[in-house]
């Protein structure tokens, strides 16, 4: 792989965007969205409950706010698509709100925990119902007031994290959260750009209801979790050279450049500067011999979408990859462990899954055809393994690549691979 490139916007920086800009006092512009399907769900929710917005096209979009108590009932259903990260943060948005609205999603997220967010957002006040075992939809029921509360969580996410936040700009007093370990602290950082007080303490993080927002720019970083696939991509073949540009290197977001450096790569973070509140480099790397490690646990948070492209790497590596502590892969878009370890299983890569993680011996990679089982990063992981193949690899059920990475296929051509995609 060679080359220079910019890939897709970041998702988690893009959802919060839509969903701060739509609630904010005046007109938020924002460049470098990613136009994925995931964030335009967010979008369509924020449209029908009454926002007005301009694009997205070719990364701009223009969010005329409405302020935090604008938004509309919508008429149906909000359908939060595959996105985990929509309907968790809506969870707690929709728990302030004056109307009832209800959250559903595709099977994929059908499937997924909702608990974590219903059960503390039940406890600042809210009314919200879940399906059997806590999963989607989401009965949220309006006009109920929101108490801050003082949380520790039980599970390392982003996602709840930002929840209770966004529910706690609608709650009487202070919502304070503590998290087990450090995860991508996007939230904290665009409220503040929007003007609101956000006070963190270690492993605190604290807000209090009654405030505002206020529109601001915003420009998105290239999303360190899409990147990952060109860096894997580069790390495990020979000869390769890419340069990533425009990358946000939040320091919550980059296990992936640890976890790599660890295992041998070659990867140096160029022309490091600040963008709207984030961090931001290119980012150089090159093929290089790759070993097996054991993966720091204090690494996972912080690399905790980057694991189906790493096991590619890990199994390009000289040696065995042991990971463990990242249970939370088995509540992904899929169960990341047991269906990464079935693909590389099939390409003649010994994989053991274990409760929390898996073990990896390094290997030659065949040709054969796996199953994403609808997982985009799955999907794109694979895509690369091709790069160390005997033979081609087909993978069935890519289309939800287009959730986090619609141009992945053009990028990944442009950068050497050859890659095409087969509809049936
Ligand atoms: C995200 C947080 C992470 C991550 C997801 C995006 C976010 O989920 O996996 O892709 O934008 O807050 P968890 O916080 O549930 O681990």
């Amino acid at each position: 792989m060679t080359g220079r490139l910019r890939v897709a916007g970041d998702k988690s920086i893009s959802h919060r965007s839509v969903m701060l800009g739509s609630l904010a006092d005046g007109v938020t512009h924002v460049t470098g969205l990613l136009e994925g399907e995931d964030v335009l769900c967010t979008l369509a929710a924020f449209r029908a409950m009454g926002v007005m917005a301009k694009g997205p096209e070719q990364g701009r979009l223009t969010i005329q706010g409405v302020g935090l108590h604008g938004l509309r009932p919508p008429a149906q259903p909000l359908d939060m698509g595959n996105s985990g990260t929509a309907m968790r943060l809506m969870a707690g948005i929709l728990a302030g709100q004056a109307f009832d609205s209800v959250l559903i999603g595709d099977a994929s997220l059908s499937k997924r925990p909702m608990k974590r967010v219903s059960e503390p957002l039940g406890l600042m006040g809210a009314r919200i119902d879940t399906h059997e075992g806590g999963r989607p939809p989401l009965h949220i029921h309006g006009r109920q007031s929101l108490r801050g509360i003082d949380y520790k969580m039980p599970v390392v996410s982003a996602q709840v994290k930002s929840s209770l936040l966004l529910a706690g700009l609608y709650a009487d007093g202070e919502t304070v959260v503590t998290e087990p370990a450090p995860t991508r602290d996007h939230t904290e950082r665009m409220l503040r750009g929007f003007g609101y007080d956000v006070r963190v303490e270690g492993a605190r993080v604290r807000v209090r209801g009654g405030g505002k927002l206020t529109a601001c720019d915003i420009d998105v970083p290239a999303d360190i979790s899409s990147a990952t696939f060109f860096l894997v991509g580069a790390a495990i073949s020979e000869g390769s050279e890419l340069l990533l540009e425009h990358v946000g290197i939040n320091p919550t977001r980059i296990g992936v450049i640890n976890i790599l450096k660890l295992m041998g790569a070659d990867l140096v973070i160029e022309n490091a500067r600040e963008v709207g509140g984030e961090p931001v480099a290119d980012l150089h790397i090159r093929g290089s011999r790759l070993n097996g490690i054991r993966i720091p646990e204090d690494q996972v948070p912080l690399a905790i979408d980057e694991f189906p492209a790493l096991f590619i790497a890990a199994a390009c590596a000289h040696g065995e990859t042991v990971l463990t502590g990242a249970h939370e892969l088995r509540v992904k878009e899929s169960d990341r462990i047991a269906v990464m370890a079935a693909g590389l299983k099939r390409l003649g890569i010994a994989a053991q899954e274990t409760p929390d993680g898996i073990v990896i011996q390094g290997g030659r990679i065949e040709g054969g055809q796996v199953d994403s089982h609808g997982d985009h990063r799955i999907a794109m992981a694979f895509a690369m393994a091709a790069l160390r193949a005997s033979g081609p690899i087909t993978i069935r059920d890519c289309k939800n690549v287009a959730t986090s990475f619609p141009d992945f296929v053009e990028l990944a051509r442009r950068a050497g691979l050859t890659i095409a995609v087969v509809t049936n």
